[in-house]
């Protein structure tokens, strides 16, 4: 705990001090920036001001020949894990590094129209509220038989070889920072490639061997364990529901809701996929046609400080989340509330 409060402090530091001038930086800047590598950075975190003045970045090629720029320590480190494994048989290349919010302005808008809002919301942060601007993400394809490994499913499916990799990331000072099924907290989806530099190799690895998020550690959320309720659906498989239900756990880490202990989620019943209730739907500004609904009830209790829309340290049962489907299969969360 008392090592938690110090973390806090320093990195209360570290948003002050990146907020003061360049002059009075360099009067109160401190020896040791190892707080630096702790930033958070989320969906209701953005990155500090001024921060490009406290990393320094180098530029890398990966052995496809592009190039890349990543905090300097966080190269250095990225390349004893990538030398060990690589003895292992396991080859881990540089995908996508630092962006500036630019950067992440067009790949939020290059995946929007390739894959909808839906998918890029799970996936993509808003520019200003991305790890990559702070040059200590590396996100990592695979080479395998010579083939490059980049595309988000495949990776997924490499399972064998993401857990040799994710055994090694404490060891240099890396985290996986987006866990599967901790989307209530992170935002985002699973993503096995995306590797966040902390700096201590010891907070690393109780991070990774408690399998909790940064946002957990650094006591900004908590984990109570979301029960999950299917139901009997006679028209939606277990795989689409797990999507939907994604998409609902997803919301719990969006403003407005951060903090929130989300408890369960229960599927109804398909009798909500009707006419009337497809009507309602379709009865948009948007002009949008949905073909089918799915109807969930979720359990979660509210933080002690206000979000707002919310009564605080409050408990919510029964609240409803209702998700319509477009011809082409994209899922949009409609309507939320009693
Ligand atoms: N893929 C992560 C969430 C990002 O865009 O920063
Ligand atoms: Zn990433």
């Amino acid at each position: 705990m008392k090592r938690i409060v110090a973390l806090l402090l320093a990195l209360s530091l570290l948003v002050s001090f990146a907020a003061c001038s360049k002059k009075d930086q360099k009067q109160s800047e401190p020896k040791d920036k190892s707080y630096i590598y702790m930033v958070l950075v989320n969906k209701t975190n953005k990155l500090p001001v001024n921060w490009t003045e406290l990393i320094k970045l180098k530029t890398a090629k990966n052995s496809m020949g592009e190039e890349y720029q990543v905090e300097t320590q966080t190269l250095k480190q990225f390349e004893a894990l990538r030398a060990e494994l690589l003895k292992e048989g396991v080859d881990i290349e540089l995908d996508s590094t630092y962006r500036t919010v630019e950067e992440q302005q067009d790949l939020w808008e290059r995946f929007e129209k390739e894959y909808g809002s839906d998918y890029v919301k799970k996936y993509v942060a808003v520019p200003g509220y991305s790890e990559h601007h702070t040059g200590l993400v590396i996100d990592i394809c695979l080479v395998k038989d010579g083939k490059v490994i980049d595309e988000n499913d495949d990776m997924i499916a490499e399972k064998e070889i993401f857990a040799k990799i994710h055994s090694r990331l404490a060891k240099y000072g890396f985290i996986l920072r987006y866990l599967d099924g901790k989307e209530h907290i992170t935002g985002y989806n699973y993503e096995p490639w995306h590797l966040r530099y902390i700096g201590d190799a010891k907070v690393a690895k109780e991070i990774m061997d408690k399998g909790i998020t940064l946002e957990e550690y650094l006591g900004e959320a908590k984990d109570v364990g979301v029960k999950i309720d299917y139901g009997k659906s006679e028209i939606y498989s277990k795989e689409q529901l797990d999507e939907l239900i994604k998409q609902i756990k997803c919301t719990f880490a969006s403003p407005g809701w951060f903090g929130c202990e989300l408890r369960s989620i229960r599927y109804t019943s398909d009798e909500f996929n009707n006419k009337e209730e497809l009507a309602k739907a379709n009865d948009n500004d948007s002009g949008k046609k949905y073909t089918s609904i799915a109807k969930f009830l979720v359990d979660f209790h509210t933080p002690d400080k206000s979000l707002g829309a919310f009564n605080t340290d409050f408990d919510y049962k029964d609240y409803s989340f209702w998700l319509a489907c477009d011809k082409e299969g994209n899922w949009d969360i409609i309507d939320m509330g009693y």
